[in-house]
């Protein structure tokens, strides 16, 4: 029998990838005990503690650079906290532990949890300002879509290389009114224009899974959550164009002190997350790409997505949790 030898590095990063669906699994269940309270903050409290526990017992030396906040605004999960058992790989992490806490505390469709983890100090550190975005998915030539070209010139070339007539595309964006003109300029090319009311983290994600009939993301999210889309495109595929909306002296200002030197930058793909990443999202509830959590009498059932950026894989992880059911996590 031949023996095969296995980089240690390469080792922990594999088994990273399942220790990583327990944390965003153990955020959504968590949050999702509080889906369609009306109460947002309690929501996101209830994800922010699992997943930071949950962290806290990977064996990693990790650093948090996309989180709650910073320190002074946020207590746990701030930028820069150090979280893991030291004892491992330094990884850079970035989460949103419950993205879309307005859709949890409506009960709405598409709130996740989600995190994304890298070799450390190859995520872009994005401050928590607005982002200006442009994605499509997977197999499409290099250039096709640019972010500072105009909505319809990327309609029209997304058409011709899908091979279909404008009316064959479909963009989607945060539905909000800073987005009227592209929104316009959109249906004015026949394609149609799917809106969404939070959560783009998953609105970008669209753009690489066929089956939600999505092409191409346009618009204005947080920045944040650009960076974690980001790293599921490095996964599975994909072009991603950004630039931070840094439009006040104090927004540059703070993304300087994060190492933001040129604050018109255009950023793709590979300028936020540099190296190998891994990607994580556990549904809250049900959407389009995960199914929401469900609370049977003694079963507790996830549905995640985790990603792997060296292999491409992407696997289904459908989970029944029997003793989350019977203790209390939180
Ligand atoms: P939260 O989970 O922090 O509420 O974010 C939801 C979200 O819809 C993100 O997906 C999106 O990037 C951002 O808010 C857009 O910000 P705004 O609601 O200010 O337009």
């Amino acid at each position: 029998m031949s023996s095969i030898t296995v980089q240690p590095e390469l080792l922990i990063e594999r088994i990273l990838t399942l220790e990583i669906v327990r944390v965003t699994e153990r955020a959504a269940v968590s949050s999702a005990r509080l889906r369609g309270h009306g109460q947002e903050k309690a929501a996101d409290k209830a994800a922010v503690d699992a997943m930071r526990r949950e962290l806290n017992r990977l064996p990693i030396d990790g650093t948090v650079v996309i989180g709650e906040g910073e320190l002074d605004e946020a207590p746990m999960l701030f930028i820069g906290e150090q979280v893991g058992t030291k004892n491992g790989l330094k990884v850079d992490i970035a989460v949103d532990p419950l993205e879309g806490t307005t859709l949890c505390a409506k009960n709405m469709p598409g709130a996740i949890a989600t995190l994304a983890m890298a070799e450390a100090g190859t995520l872009l550190h994005a401050p928590d300002v607005y982002m200006d975005k442009i994605a499509i998915g997977p197999g499409y030539p290099k250039g096709v879509i640019d972010l500072d070209a105009p909505p319809e010139e990327n309609i029209l070339n997304l058409a011709k290389a899908k091979g279909v007539k404008p009316e064959g595309i479909t963009a989607i964006l945060l539905d909000r009114p800073r987005h009227a003109d592209i929104i316009a300029a959109v249906r004015k090319t026949g394609a149609a224009v799917s809106l969404i009311s939070d959560g783009d983290v998953a609105g970008v994600i669209h753009c690489a899974e066929p089956k939600t009939g999505i092409d191409i993301y346009l618009g204005i999210g947080g920045a944040p959550e650009g960076v974690l889309a980001a790293a599921a495109l490095r996964c599975i595929g994909g072009q991603m164009q950004t630039r931070l909306i840094l439009d006040t002296e104090e927004r540059r200002e703070r993304s300087l002190k994060m190492g933001i030197k040129d604050p018109r930058k255009k950023y793709e793909i590979e300028d936020m997350v540099k190296g190998d990443c891994l990607f994580a999202a556990t549904g809250v509830t049900t959407g389009a790409m995960l199914d929401g959590v469900k609370f049977g009498k003694d079963v507790i059932e996830t549905d995640t997505v985790v990603m792997r950026s060296v292999t491409g894989t992407v696997r289904r992880v459908r989970a029944e949790h029997r003793e989350l059911s019977k203790f209390h996590l939180d």
